[in-house]
């Protein structure tokens, strides 16, 4: 396992943010942690990382107590996290430059830049760069000590449509690469598509964890509505999209000529998010 945690808990006076979660990583998994805004998603990651220690439970990445051993973790990951801390002033290649120097690592400012289609713009300053391109120099820099995790606080939050596919892309190709991604968002397209398996979070718990594919078929279904007349009003079947019957049986509905309504209806994430808190992923 790349990552364990273990019951961990953490709390700002008296509110409870995180309680007591627990969920294991493997190697090469993206892991998506899906929830609304304040259900406790970047104060998991900050413990992930050792930027705040669990008041309860413990975290192990690659092997190592995240609070007792946070230099061997620190090492081997890579975050990218809400906060700009980028250097507006200075240049993106002084940017990393200057991050490779505190990691004290040799690296290919030229190849990473690449990787994250920057090269044109590496001498500009950061200041003078969209949100889209700020973000993917965050994530150059995450990438600096060629890291065997990353840890992304919603990577994609507040950026338009192509810097989002665009970061997007980068994630699933450090995927291919094996890398072990744990990635928080409450955009529950994104989660679907990048995530191996989703974790969904309200309220600082953990309230189901499986594949995107598994959470639908189990909680969330694709359904056929038919309302038919009858002679004592209306009535309303409702097919299963995918049952072997339901073509038979919506021919027949079709041909009796009784239909008054007929609509179809899609399983969502946020749909069975909304069946298992009752709350909307997105506002
Ligand atoms: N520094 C802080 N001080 C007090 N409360 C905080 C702090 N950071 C987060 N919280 C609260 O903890 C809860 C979880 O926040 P957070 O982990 O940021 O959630 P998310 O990332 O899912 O939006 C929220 O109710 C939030 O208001
Ligand atoms: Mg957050």
């Amino acid at each position: 396992m790349i990552i364990e945690a273990e019951g961990i808990t953490y709390s700002y006076g008296d509110l409870v943010a995180v309680d007591h979660i627990s969920f294991e990583v493997d190697k090469g998994e993206i892991i998506g942690f899906l929830g609304p805004n304040g259900a406790g998603k970047s104060t998991t990651v900050k413990m992930l990382t050792g930027q705040l220690n669990p008041h309860e439970g413990h975290v192990r990445v690659l092997g190592h107590d995240v609070a007792k051993e946070p230099k061997a973790v620190h090492e081997r990951i890579g975050v990218c996290f809400e906060e700009k801390n980028l250097y507006p002033r200075l240049s993106i290649r002084e940017n990393l430059q200057f991050f490779a120097d505190l990691f004290d690592v040799e690296i290919d400012i030229d190849a990473l830049l690449k990787k994250v289609d920057l090269i044109k713009w590496a001498d500009d300053k950061v200041e003078t760069l969209s949100k889209g391109m700020q973000q993917r120099v965050m994530f150059a820099r995450a990438l600096i000590n060629d890291p065997d995790v990353l840890f992304l606080d919603e990577p994609t939050d507040g950026l338009d449509p192509i810097s989002a596919d665009s970061i997007r892309k980068i994630i699933l190709a450090e995927k291919s690469k094996g890398k072990t991604i744990f990635l928080t968002t409450h955009n529950m397209s994104e989660a679907d598509m990048l995530s191996d398996r989703l974790a969904f979070i309200n309220e600082g718990r953990i309230v189901a964890l499986d594949t995107p594919e598994n959470l639908k078929l189990r909680l969330g279904k694709r359904m056929l509505k038919v309302k038919v007349r009858t002679e004592k009003g209306f009535k309303e079947e409702s097919l299963p999209l995918d049952h072997k019957d339901t073509p038979d049986r919506a021919k027949e509905l079709l041909e009796n000529r009784n239909i008054a309504t007929i609509h179809t209806q899609e399983a969502t994430l946020d749909e069975v998010f909304i069946k298992l808190t009752g709350r909307k992923l997105e506002q």
